[in-house]
């Protein structure tokens, strides 16, 4: 079984560059069928996720190229098969396959998607979207199967601003006739992402990144290009190990918009960092004081660094309260921190409470998600003597050359198949 092994306590020091988005690159790829012949995509990271995609669109029939980081897409001779539910249950974002297929074909069978054991994840408001703009849906067992004669385009409002459905929907809406209008849509980085790939390949949409977004369907899609813009959870996870243990450790990539909670709240805790034009410059931060954190939708604090900012809370003098509103199962990196060291208590299902500081060791823990398995590897890093992390695959899902750009760094981390 493969595994991560830390001796921790290194000083790290030098550049880390950012990597594409996941949450972005994942939702580009299906994307890209829908264009009649070729698109690129620049800037796509090394993880199993993207690995996963190019399976399914491989067995979709297209033709794939991989070069640097760039991602070449020939879906002239897409075909419409069932997806196989050994590969979309690999990772969440297979469901974009949904809107892609739909858009494209008027068709799309496959199973639930897969992804982190976080909560429950439905998919209740893709399906309502899907409905409305004609879509007839049919779930057997967990398959769906979902056929429209024509797509035709209308006002939608979702109940709650899911990233996912509103990346469905635009790419469904892409060959809906008429204008489909968005209302209460998602504002997420990686909703821009996508409506910038969409326009350039010659979708008119209009509105990304506010609540409303407005898309006018066409059949002539073609030849997209885009670049994937920096992944804000590697870079807020990156700022976050800075914290805990950088000397003048540079972050390259970032975008300060896109990480303005955590740096708002880094500053409210007593953390300093410089910002140069793209670079963030942060050293180990001596005096943590406790805070309260309450994850929410974009603009608010980002519940994918709920995990790896509960690691540095446990080095805060005093009480530190979290409360999770996105997902019902995003605790489980805490049993293994309580084993490394520190005290955090589930009051809640959605609330923790975190008592620093605290010294960590290492010791055996388990990824049990991509996220809760950051916190163990920034636990790993600060903690005394050694720290395997068991089942890191899963973290390989999300952070690109993970090993490779902390080595870099100066951290003493090795993967071990
Ligand atoms: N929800 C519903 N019904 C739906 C869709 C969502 O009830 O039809 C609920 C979910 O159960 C959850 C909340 O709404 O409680 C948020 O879900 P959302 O649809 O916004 O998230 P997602 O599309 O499933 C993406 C990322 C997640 C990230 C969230 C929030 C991908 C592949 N996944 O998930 O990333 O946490 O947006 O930003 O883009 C991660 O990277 O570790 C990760 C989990």
């Amino acid at each position: 079984m493969s595994k991560i092994i830390i001796n921790g306590q290194k000083e790290l020091t030098g550049e880390i560059e950012i990597s594409g988005a996941k949450n972005s690159a994942v939702a580009l790829l299906p994307a890209a069928t829908l264009c009649k012949t070729k698109s690129t995509i620049y800037n796509v990271p090394e993880i199993r996720d993207i690995d996963y995609l190019i399976k399914i669109m491989e067995h979709l029939n297209c033709k794939v190229t991989v070069d640097n980081g760039a991602i070449t897409i020939d879906s002239s001779k897409l075909k419409n098969k069932p997806i196989p539910e050994d590969l979309s249950v690999q990772m969440r974002a297979s469901y974009y396959f949904m809107g892609a297929l739909l858009a494209k074909f008027g068709k799309v069978e496959m199973s639930f998607p897969g992804g982190c054991n976080i909560g429950a994840r439905p998919i209740d408001i893709h399906i309502k979207g899907f409905q409305e703009l004609g879509a007839h849906v049919e779930i057997i067992k967990n398959r769906y199967i979902i056929t429209a004669k024509k797509l035709k385009g209308k006002k939608i409002y979702f109940d709650f601003p899911s990233v996912g459905a509103t990346i469905n929907l635009m790419l469904a809406a892409s060959g809906a006739e008429g204008t489909t209008i968005i209302e209460n849509a998602a504002m997420e980085p990686e909703i821009v992402n996508v409506a910038s790939f969409l326009i350039n390949m010659g979708v008119n949409v209009r509105g990304a990144g506010t609540k409303t977004i407005e898309i006018d369907g066409t059949k002539n899609v073609d030849n997209g290009v885009v670049d994937v813009f920096p992944d804000r959870i590697e870079c807020g996870t990156y700022i976050i190990l800075g914290a805990l243990i950088g000397k003048n450790l540079r972050i390259r990539g970032i975008i300060k918009e896109h990480i303005g909670a955590l740096l708002m709240k880094l500053t409210e805790i007593g953390v300093n960092y410089e910002i140069n034009g793209d670079v963030l410059t942060i050293s180990k931060c001596e005096d943590i004081k406790p805070a309260n954190i309450k994850t929410q939708v974009f603009p608010g604090f980002p519940t994918d660094l709920q995990q790896p900012i509960t690691t540095l809370l446990t080095q805060a003098k005093g009480v530190s309260n979290i409360e999770e509103t996105l997902y019902e199962n995003r605790f489980k990196n805490t049993y293994d921190l309580n084993r490394m060291g520190a005290i955090t208590n589930v009051l809640t299902l959605n609330k923790l409470e975190i008592k620093g500081p605290r010294k960590l060791k290492g010791t055996h823990v388990i990824a049990t998600d991509l996220r809760g398995g950051a916190s163990l590897f920034l636990a790993g890093l600060i903690a005394s003597g050694t720290t395997e992390i068991e089942q890191c695959d899963v973290i390989l899902r999300g952070y690109s050359n993970i090993v490779e750009k902390l080595r870099a760094v100066g951290a003493d981390i090795e993967y071990v198949e």
